[in-house]
């Protein structure tokens, strides 16, 4: 180890895609929100010749505790091998991670852990510029080919303009202050497995799901202009436009599409799931509050929360 740091400590957030998932994955342009929180990373060097880790709950539950040994085992080991191997150091490390936000609903999970732990194990050896090729080694365990935006967000925050086409754009979105609605409409569902469902029907229908992923891509492009000008039911529709094509991707359930029903019923201004989708999350567009929309999704039996994004 190149410095005598012993314990150290990183997070990273969670994210909210805005627009644009899975035909992001697809080189479309799509809009990111990083959340305030996400996960918090300790680690510190190990007392044993193997790494280990904890996976704790906001409420300091443990729901995981893992030595981590096969590179090729369960997904969370295997992402904390993944992470330490793109270090020089490669020392035995004793991570402990705390989530907090729910694993496999949308909200990134994943990179936020990934981001937190590249950073706590970066600046314990010392090797900080390592820390965004180990977060992608994590990522592709997890999802196999991340598009990098859930990346991005964990590592940036604020809302984010995000295209992988030839080469990766990003820039942020200047919009001012606006409330959503999120709530967790079905269970988590893994998002390899949807980015794979997706990839089977452009094999099936080609061109057509290649004009879906188009239609998305630019429905994301127009709501950056939207978010910029304050345009909230402009955004609003476009969300609508957005649902609708993942509807049309396959990758929405019918839970999900209720509780985006139950949103707009509410007074929201547009409603629409985030993330991979086949479980998970949804948000609605509520700018004069989100407390109409939190009380009609409580009613139905979905929990929500409110977040502002922007400004
Ligand atoms: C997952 O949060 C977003 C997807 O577009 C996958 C990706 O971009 O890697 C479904």
């Amino acid at each position: 180890m190149s410095n005598s740091v012993s314990e150290a400590r990183g997070s990273g957030r969670a994210k909210l895609i805005l627009f644009g998932e899975h035909a992001v994955v697809y080189g479309k342009p799509a809009v990111v929100a990083g959340l305030p929180r996400g996960a918090r990373s300790v680690a510190r060097t190990a007392g044993a010749d193997t790494s280990t880790i904890t996976l704790r709950s906001a409420d300091d539950e443990v729901m995981a505790d893992r030595v981590v040994s096969d590179p090729n085992g369960e997904p969370l080991a295997a992402s904390f091998h993944a992470i330490l191997q793109q270090f020089d150091a490669r020392a035995p490390v004793d991570l402990d991670v705390t989530l907090e936000v729910p694993v496999g609903v949308g909200l990134g999970s994943s990179a936020a852990m990934a981001v937190a732990t590249a950073r706590a194990v970066g600046e314990l050896f010392g090797e900080p510029d390592r820390v965004d090729d180990a977060v992608r080694a994590s990522e592709e365990v997890f999802h196999g080919n991340p598009s990098g935006i859930d990346q991005l967000a964990a590592t940036e925050g604020g809302l984010i303009f995000f295209s992988r086409g030839e080469r990766i754009e990003a820039a942020p979105v200047e919009a001012p202050p606006l409330t959503l609605a999120v709530c967790q409409a079905g269970p988590a569902a893994s998002t390899a497995e949807m980015v794979g469902k997706v990839a089977a029907r452009k094999r099936r229908e080609g061109q057509l799901v290649d004009y879906l992923n188009m239609l998305v891509g630019d429905t994301a492009r127009t709501a950056t202009e939207a978010l910029r000008e304050g345009d909230w039911s402009r955004v609003g529709e476009l969300m609508e436009i957005n649902h609708g094509a993942l509807c049309a991707l396959g990758v929405s359930t019918a839970a999900i599409d209720a509780a985006c029903h139950t949103a707009r019923q509410a007074g929201a201004l547009g409603a629409k799931l985030t993330g991979a989708g086949g479980g998970g999350c949804v948000f609605a567009l509520t700018p004069d509050g989100a407390d109409e929309v939190l009380a009609a999704w409580k009613k139905a039996g979905w929990e929500g929360f409110e977040v502002t994004i922007g400004g």
